[in-house]
């Protein structure tokens, strides 16, 4: 049986950069007008009453800094809270392969291939562009790669069960070389009016390549462990429904939506678990491993998964954060840790990389320095 090697990680960010005081500076003059607008209703209580968001209290309550973003601009206008994008036409490439194009680059350099090495490609992410011809199709054709290519959505959990898919497939010798991309364009999803979650997410790409083994150097996949359980907790109900929904505004889309208290409390506990077994399945004591690559949500929820894991307070060496400077960018935050906090590992040191998101969604690759 083939074994299957992460060979080279990419990470794209656009441009933009906002810090919580621009972000919370743009929200506020917005609910300054929208209060003297509509004081008259906001008073009768036909109209909701808008709060103003506070700059400390987003760093407090989850460790988030800066984001980067597709568009400030648009974001920071208080007459618009929304980013903008020119639309593009259908001969042009679309904004999502774009992101897994630059995302790719320093991925493949890394692992010395060329995009006609790849048989096949992956864009698991949280939410596509559109509905067909699939993002990783388009991506295969700008990459110059043969073979076939897949689209996968698992919300923040896309990039390990992506691997998980990619791991079975090395495995059963149906690829060889693969890249999966995780192009999050969340910015897009977000109500930035509304102060409980303006501040939650980034934009970014990050992308991975994994080969079968021919004596490569790189992360060994040893093995991965995904789970799921439903949950309302955090929903997003945009889709292709929204436009014949009776009863539903189409001037308003739906945005992300979430019980951030009720998910902290539950997907904690979940993931804690979920790392404990699948350390246990390896006969692995936590502490053996080197690191622990985790969804960046919440800096909080991260030390708190880790205490109950470590029994310890774990050190930033341990478990990188990387939300502070991007805040949560889905599927591609533990691919970002990975990334920026893997040149360290000797041969030999093993690693686990762990998502858990929106579904309730729990993914995890437990690796290995080769
Ligand atoms: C979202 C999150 C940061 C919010 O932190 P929290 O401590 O739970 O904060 P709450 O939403 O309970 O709000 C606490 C108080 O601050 C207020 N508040 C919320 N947003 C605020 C803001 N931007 N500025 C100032 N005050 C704010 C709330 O209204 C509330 O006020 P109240 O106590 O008077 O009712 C946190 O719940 C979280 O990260 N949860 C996990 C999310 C996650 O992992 N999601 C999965 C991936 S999508």
């Amino acid at each position: 049986m083939a074994t299957a090697i992460i060979t080279g990680s990419g990470l794209y960010t656009p441009k933009d950069i906002i810090s919580n005081q621009a972000l919370v500076n743009s929200l506020n003059q917005f609910v300054e007008q929208y209060q003297a607008k509509y004081h008259t209703e906001i008073a009768a209580g036909t109209m909701p009453a808008l709060e103003p968001s506070d700059p400390d209290f987003i760093e407090k309550a989850s460790g988030i800094k800066n984001r980067y973003v597709i568009d400030k601009k648009g974001i920071l206008d208080p007459n618009r809270l929304c980013p903008q994008i020119p639309q593009r036409s259908p001969d042009e490439i679309s904004v999502q392969a774009e992101m897994a194009l630059h995302a790719l680059e320093p991925a493949l350099a890394e692992a010395q291939l060329k995009g006609s090495d790849i048989d096949t490609v992956i864009c698991a992410a949280s939410v596509m562009q559109r509905g067909y011809p699939s993002m990783s199709v388009e991506i295969q054709h700008h990459l110059g790669a043969k073979g076939s290519a897949l689209d996968l959505q698992m919300a923040c959990s896309s990039a390990t069960f992506g691997l998980q898919v990619i791991n079975s497939l090395i495995q059963s010798g149906a690829a060889k070389k693969i890249v999966m991309v995780n192009p999050e364009i969340c910015s897009a999803h977000l109500d930035y009016s509304n102060r409980d979650s303006h501040f939650i997410f980034g934009d970014a790409c990050t992308a991975m390549v994994i080969e079968a083994h021919e004596n490569q150097s790189g992360f060994r996949i040893l093995s991965t462990q995904c789970q799921t359980q439903y949950s309302n907790n955090i929903r997003n109900e945009f889709g292709f429904l929204n436009r014949i929904e009776a009863g539903r505004d189409p001037k308003h889309p739906p945005f992300f939506t979430q019980q951030g208290r009720k998910v902290f409390k539950e997907v904690s506990s979940l993931a804690a678990e979920h790392l404990a077994n699948h350390c246990q399945q390896h006969q692995l004591l936590p502490a053996q491993l080197k690191r622990f690559w985790l969804h960046q949500a919440n800096a909080t929820m991260n030390q708190l998964i880790l205490k109950k894991l470590l029994e310890t307070e774990p050190n930033a060496y341990q478990a990188p954060l990387v939300l502070d400077n991007y805040a949560n960018t889905s599927s591609a935050g533990c691919v970002i840790a990975f990334h920026t906090h893997k040149t360290d590992f000797e041969a030999g040191e093993k690693g686990l990389l762990c998502s858990f998101g929106a579904g309730y969604s729990i993914g995890s690759a437990l690796l290995e320095k080769c």
